[in-house]
């Protein structure tokens, strides 16, 4: 089963086990959201429609957020799974959200735009590395002028210490949240797909990719906020 099958095959109770699977949700994505925010709050200052893309959406749950924190913006969600952009597609146009969805894989061309924010949750690192510098670049220069990438993402640890370490406190934690053993066999299944790379290497394939002020934001164990803008003057 490919990673996207994987999904699509959990599409319909994917949102219930988020907050259980990610424990530092709240910081998390709320991280994400701080630093894709001002390029988007500077586009509605000037009249426009800021333009945000969502990078392996799955049911949206980044893009909502956005769109609570940010009202006014206009999304386009990109994923392989069918099955979970439709449940994207309810949650968006129950709360009038503009948005369009693109069935497509993360190594096809992006959607053509200009974004004042490229956003990506939990997603790249179904890509291998190559797969990965290749996104980064083709995100950066998607962006506007003084756009904004921003990645809220699993990551590896820096040594296969450290790596299997957030692997036990990871466990623990989702367990203490009330995970079960279907659930996380379920997680693992669907984990057998992951190529997670570390902050230090994504942090540098940002700044090759062009993009200045590039860090981390945030960072709990294996999960990880970076990300980095496009100059205004390229
Ligand atoms: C863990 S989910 C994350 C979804 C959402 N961003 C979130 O934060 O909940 C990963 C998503 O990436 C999508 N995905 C993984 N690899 C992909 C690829 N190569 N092309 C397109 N979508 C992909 C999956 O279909 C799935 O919806």
């Amino acid at each position: 089963m490919s990673v996207t099958d994987a999904f699509d095959a959990v599409a319909g109770r994917y949102d219930q086990a988020r907050r259980r699977l990610v424990p530092c949700f709240d910081a998390f994505y709320g991280t994400a959201v701080e630093v894709a925010a001002p390029p988007l709050r500077a586009a509605l200052a000037a009249g426009r429609t800021p333009e945000v893309l969502d990078l392996g959406a799955g049911t949206g749950l980044l893009s909502l957020l956005l769109a609570a924190a940010v009202p006014g913006i206009r999304l386009t969600l990109v994923d392989g799974a069918p099955g979970m952009l439709a449940v994207a597609a309810g949650h968006l146009t129950e709360r009038a959200v503009p948005h369009r969805t693109v069935h497509a894989d993360l190594a096809d061309p992006l959607p053509a735009g200009r974004y004042d924010a490229v956003v990506t949750a939990l997603a790249v690192h179904h890509l291998d590395d190559d797969g990965k510098r290749s996104l980064y670049r083709r995100s950066a220069q998607a962006l506007a002028p003084g756009g904004v990438l921003v990645n809220a993402e699993q990551v590896a640890g820096p040594t296969p210490t450290l790596d299997r370490r957030y692997d036990e406190v990871w466990t623990a934690r989702i367990t203490e949240l009330g995970s079960d053993a279907e659930e996380i066999a379920g997680a693992r299944e669907r984990m057998r797909h992951d190529r997670p790379a570390t902050v230090t290497d994504q942090c540098r394939w940002l700044d090759e990719a062009g993009l200045v002020d590039v860090d981390c934001f945030f960072k709990e164990w294996r999960f990880a906020v970076f990300g980095g803008r496009r100059p205004h003057s390229d």
